[in-house]
């Protein structure tokens, strides 16, 4: 931690006039500026969370619920749950896992933020396998995962350790390969390299100390993670609303079995049905042209406001 956000959140936890164990308020500490500040703060809105922001845009004062967020550098955050500064945080994995994953509990995998910590080489160079990595000076700044892998693989290579600008040490000679985190892959691209083999899959977590907060604090965790289990469902979810004849039944349920217990409704009338169905990830057009051909019509697919489980 920077000694400037140190006395930042000194004078933050000193604001409140309590001790961090005596605080009612939950604090969550999320990236400022970054890949997972503007997803990190749309969940946390979702979740039905609003804030009055500070004017040095470091503080959010809670105001629909009494939890506040801290604005910081992503690696600052593992640090700010383990001095209690902060309760919850939300950070990519591959913060945790550089500075000890078992240190922290993940409570939720949060599904943005997805990349990977990779090795790269020059593109020019062939690639056989891990073992031509033997001898190498590969440079990173996630040297603890590095060596792990290395050693998970029986490969002796150095590790160059370097806080940023990661990928330009190859072409500097100060390395012959890097390991560094892969989203879209345009900045290996714009620096001629390439990923040949993952290290870690991370994605953005919600992270917080091994002891669980209690009290007031423990409710307001509880009711967070059932809104943000209810985000994340709604996200990933659809309604499917359609017709069908009793014959065409079968065959629609068995092309639906993703669907969380699909309801059938008697038409007056006719033989026929209507299908509503709760789905999970695609329902795009080949899957309704299928549905279509198995005997639904008036397909209809709704997006999902809110759930509350
Ligand atoms: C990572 C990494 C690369 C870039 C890769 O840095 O160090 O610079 O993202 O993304 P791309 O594959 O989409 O080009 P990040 O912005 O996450 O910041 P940090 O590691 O310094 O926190
Ligand atoms: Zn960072």
């Amino acid at each position: 931690m920077s000694d400037a956000l140190r006395r930042r959140t000194e004078a933050i936890a000193m604001s409140t006039l309590v001790a961090p164990a005596a605080r009612d308020r939950l604090r969550i500490a999320i990236q400022k500026s970054g890949r997972l500040s503007d997803p990190s703060r749309a969940l946390l809105m979702a979740a039905g969370l609003s804030w009055r922001e500070s004017r040095d845009r470091l503080f959010c004062f809670g105001e629909t619920l009494p939890i506040d967020l801290l604005l910081v550098r992503d690696d600052d955050i593992p640090g700010l749950l383990d001095s209690g500064v902060c309760d919850l945080g939300v950070v990519g994995r591959n913060v945790l896992a550089e500075k000890g994953l078992t240190r922290w509990r993940e409570l939720r995998a949060l599904g943005f933020g997805g990349c990977r910590l990779a090795v790269a080489i020059p593109e020019g160079d062939v690639w056989r396998d891990a073992t031509q990595l033997r001898g190498m000076r590969i440079a990173t700044s996630y040297p603890a995962v590095l060596r792990t892998w290395l050693r998970d693989q029986d490969i002796d290579a150095d590790i160059v350790v370097l806080s940023g600008s990661v990928e330009i040490a190859p072409g500097l000679g100060q390395a012959d390969a890097i390991c560094d985190l892969v989203s879209t892959g345009a900045t290996l691209a714009a620096n001629q390299l390439k990923p040949v083999v993952t290290v870690l899959q991370s994605e953005a977590v919600l992270a917080a100390p091994r002891t669980a907060c209690t009290g007031a604090r423990g409710e307001l965790v509880t009711t967070l993670l059932q809104r943000i289990d209810g985000v994340i469902r709604q996200r990933e979810s659809r309604l499917l609303l359609c017709r069908a004849k009793a014959a065409a039944l079968p065959e629609l349920l068995r092309l639906l079995v993703d669907a969380e217990s699909p309801s059938l409704m008697r038409l007056d009338g006719d033989d026929g049905f209507a299908v509503q169905a709760l789905c999970r990830g695609d329902l795009g057009w080949q899957r309704l042209e299928e549905l279509k051909r198995a005997g639904a019509h008036g397909l209809m697919v709704l997006p999902i406001e809110r759930m509350l489980a």
